[in-house]
């Protein structure tokens, strides 16, 4: 186990996370957290978000074709929607939502332990998003898994000692509502339900809780940076204290937090897939110096190995492949090598 001097989180060791730093009785966030002033979010106006769709998924089963309509239209359109009655009980978010604040409230130690910026290690604490290659860093700590598919010995950290079972039921529950929107987004491409299941091969999720703490000068950092997520799709759980903004054109808008709701955002190989009719959307986390925030994403991502471009489908003389085809373990090591800013399906672009 690393053994850390308590002195050294005021010199600002960066690995140990935020939370730690406020443990420590930080009152001034370390020059690393201020972010360049055209990267700040009070830099741009932001505009509400009450026209980002909010789709009821109830009538999924009974009445399909509406509600596959709304999410390839939001998919097309925003690149980011919330659904509601999406059937994944309150006591399974709840019970996920508790493991993960129990295990932020151990002791630094215990969390270091699992420290790692490898974005493939199975089980790892971390803090910002790469904090050994970053000049300004994010205001969040996070947990995340990377569950590949079929794996069965996953290292669960034993504290707390529910979170195991509580984590396995909400990751579940959360794979049956993405293969519906999966099933969705392919009929929308006028594809068979299966299609983008197919094409994400044996697929993998990775689960990452991020916890931003309150943060003393809250318009001098941002929790997270704007970016695309890597993957397929993500869907988000968020608690009532708001900060997550996504991007259209070039406006910012901030989204409303709904209890018990998820939000979904298309990511960047859905967006390749598609031959870019989905658009990834580049999304950032603002923080307050009030309240703690605390998120829950499950990156549903194609297999490493699969090969991902524009499915051939879609393709013809008058609509040419607009990215190229690479190996997605190709493209997700050299995102999480860099520093994340901005969309990088862009790089796939041809
Ligand atoms: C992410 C992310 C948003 C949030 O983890 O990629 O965008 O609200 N999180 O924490
Ligand atoms: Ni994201």
């Amino acid at each position: 186990m690393p053994s850390i001097a308590r002195s050294d989180y005021h010199k600002g060791l960066p690995k140990a996370g935020v939370k730690a730093l406020l443990d420590n009785g930080l009152t001034h966030i370390p020059d690393r957290y201020i972010k360049p002033i055209d990267k700040r979010a009070v830099a741009d106006e932001v505009l509400c978000g009450d026209g980002i769709p909010v789709i009821d998924m109830a009538e999924f089963f009974h009445n399909r074709k509406a509600v596959v309509d709304a999410i390839c239209d939001a998919s097309r359109e925003w690149g980011i929607f919330q659904i509601i009655n999406h059937g994944v009980p309150t006591s399974v978010i709840n019970g996920m939502v508790e493991g993960v604040l129990e295990f932020f409230e151990l002791p630094i130690e215990e969390k270091m332990v699992y420290y790692s910026e490898d974005v493939f290690t199975p089980v790892r604490y971390c803090t910002s998003m790469t904090p050994s290659k970053e000049t300004h860093m994010e205001w969040h700590d996070h947990l995340q898994h990377y569950f590949p598919h079929g794996e069965k010995n996953h290292p669960w950290p034993h504290k707390p000692a529910f979170y195991k079972s509580t984590t396995e039921k909400y990751v579940n529950s959360v794979s049956s509502v993405a293969k519906c929107l999966k099933s969705a987004l392919s009929e929308g491409l006028g594809l068979d339900p299966d299609h983008l299941e197919r094409a994400f091969g044996k697929h993998e999720m990775i689960l990452r809780s991020n916890y931003y703490p309150p943060c003393p000068n809250p318009e001098l950092a941002l929790g997270m940076n704007g970016h695309s997520d890597s993957g397929g799709l993500t869907i988000l759980f968020e608690d009532q204290v708001g900060g997550l903004q996504a991007k259209k054109g070039d406006r910012w808008y901030a989204l409303k937090p709904i209890r018990n709701a998820f939000i979904v955002n298309i990511a960047d190989q859905i967006e390749i897939l598609s031959n870019g009719k989905y658009k990834s959307v580049e999304h950032r986390v603002t923080v307050n110096s009030k309240r703690l925030r605390l998120s829950i994403a499950a990156f549903c991502s194609p297999s490493s190995e699969a090969l991902i471009g524009p499915i051939p489908e879609l393709l013809d003389e008058q609509h040419p492949p607009l990215y190229k085809t690479t190996l997605y373990r190709e493209h997700i090591t050299n995102v999480y090598t860099k520093y994340l800013d901005g969309k990088h399906s862009k790089n796939l672009e041809k």
